[in-house]
């Protein structure tokens, strides 16, 4: 792996996840991600874990990424907007999908999967379906990183949102819904969610193949995937609770309000449709296949409008943290290293974009660091992809007091005692 890949994936693994949706939906025998998969580099061999009827946690758990998949990419097609921006595009084989349906395609996504996945689909097209095809690297919390690839597209944009909120914070998500109603409000289009009801669309396969062992199989499911990432999955997401039974729900009316009040209106539209296929209903029996129809009649796919009466005034609270300082700034580190002590400084937006470049500065001031003082004073935002870069420096130092932030301006305070971080990188 080079040195710039290996940074990027550092300070966001959530880009690792991305490949197991690929592989999932080789295993499903679609052919383009098998190409995909195979100009990875991927031995053939080790895609295919088979569609073992036995199998209780990857038959289930390919079956879901299909399903969601299959009723995304249903939804966007009934949308009948020219333009798709896949936030986040991953490797998924829906840039085929939609060109060779005479769309726009914007795949945007973070340094580690736009700087592999391009390339490959460059060699996989023609001149004429790259005249529609565009990537762009894109932090969902970094607005101009969107704004840049949503001003690629000709008209109206239909964003298309599949397997990323789970991995972000509340405050990412809350950014992502504020960017992308500025983006919707100025070009027009919806936001097709499949995300936000991620819990019901697994229940809905398992309970059809494994019946009262759903929540079961689900949790060890959960478990092989946890280590792709260091976020746990729904572990941010604060309106998932827990019945008096124990099982697990999600409070969509809390979702919605919270959609409302950020300016964003919720229509549901069903995965289900009466002539919906799956290629992996070959690997079910016709009892899984109905129960599965019956349980996705349940689960929808949210697709979200900007509300053409919000006033963004009278709701700036959402947007309060940012503003008493300037966001414009650009990204900047400066470092000098003394006796030991390694002092910086950091301006501007610190997220999966930027972040890199602080990991790599302190890589280079190189081992014997005893201490750290960073002076925050000027760094208006910072994303989890940031807040693990600091502590990767934290924690690579013996004596963990003479880690030191200074100048912490109200919106870095607020993102660190809401993310918890603040136990770390703020003194009492
Ligand atoms: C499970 S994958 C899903 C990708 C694709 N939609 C699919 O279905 O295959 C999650 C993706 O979210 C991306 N991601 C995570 N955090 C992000 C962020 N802040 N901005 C943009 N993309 C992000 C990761 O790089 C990864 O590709």
């Amino acid at each position: 792996m080079n040195e710039e890949k290996e940074l990027n994936i550092k300070v966001n693994p959530t880009s690792n996840t991305a490949i197991t949706t690929l592989i999932m939906l080789a295993n499903a025998k679609y052919e383009k991600a098998l190409e995909i998969l195979e100009k990875m580099g991927v031995e053939k061999e080790t895609i295919f874990h088979g569609v073992d009827p036995g199998d209780m946690i990857n038959r289930p758990s390919d079956i879901v990424r299909e399903l969601r998949y299959v009723a995304l990419n249903r939804t966007i097609e009934e949308s009948g907007l020219k333009t798709l921006i896949d936030l986040p595009c991953g490797y998924t084989p829906k840039v085929f999908e939609f060109t060779e349906k005479g769309m726009q395609y914007i795949g945007c996504d973070l340094p580690a999967v736009i700087n592999d996945f391009s390339p490959i689909i460059a060699s996989m097209t023609d001149n004429e379906q790259k005249k529609q095809i565009s990537f762009r690297i894109v932090d969902v919390t970094n607005y101009e990183s969107m704004k840049a690839a949503a001003d690629l597209a000709e008209g109206p944009v239909c964003i298309a949102t599949e397997g990323l909120t789970v991995y972000l914070t509340s405050e990412e998500t809350r950014q992502l819904g504020v960017n992308i109603r500025r983006i919707l409000s100025e070009k027009g289009g919806c936001w097709l969610n499949a995300d936000v009801e991620t819990l019901d669309y697994y229940m809905a396969v398992f309970r059809a193949v494994a019946g009262d062992r759903a929540m079961e199989l689900l949790a060890a499911a959960r478990k092989g995937f946890s280590g792709q990432s260091d976020t746990d999955l729904h572990k941010n997401n604060a309106a998932v609770v827990k019945s008096s039974g124990g099982s697990l729900a999600t409070d969509y009316e809390k979702i919605e309000a919270l959609y409302r009040s950020r300016g964003l209106l919720v229509e549901k539209v069903p995965y289900f449709r009466e002539d919906l296929r799956l290629h992996l209903f070959d690997a079910m029996t016709d009892e899984e296949i109905e129960r599965l129809k019956e349980n996705m009649k349940h689960v929808n796919v949210w697709k979200i409008t900007p509300d053409p009466d919000f006033k963004e005034e009278e709701n700036a609270v959402w947007d309060s943290s940012e503003a008493d300082i300037d966001t414009e700034l650009p990204f900047e580190v400066k470092s000098s290293l003394r006796d030991g002590l390694l002092e910086m400084s950091i301006q501007g937006r610190m997220d999966t974009i930027t972040a890199p470049q602080l990991l790599k500065q302190f890589q280079e001031a190189g081992e014997g660091i005893t201490g750290i003082h960073i002076d925050v004073s000027r760094m208006a935002y910072v994303s989890s992809a940031g807040l693990r870069v600091l502590l990767i420096m934290y924690k690579s130092l013996k004596d963990k007091d003479s880690f030191e932030l200074t100048g912490v301006n109200a919106a870095i305070r607020e993102i660190m005692e809401t993310t918890g971080f603040d136990q770390f990188f703020l003194k009492p």
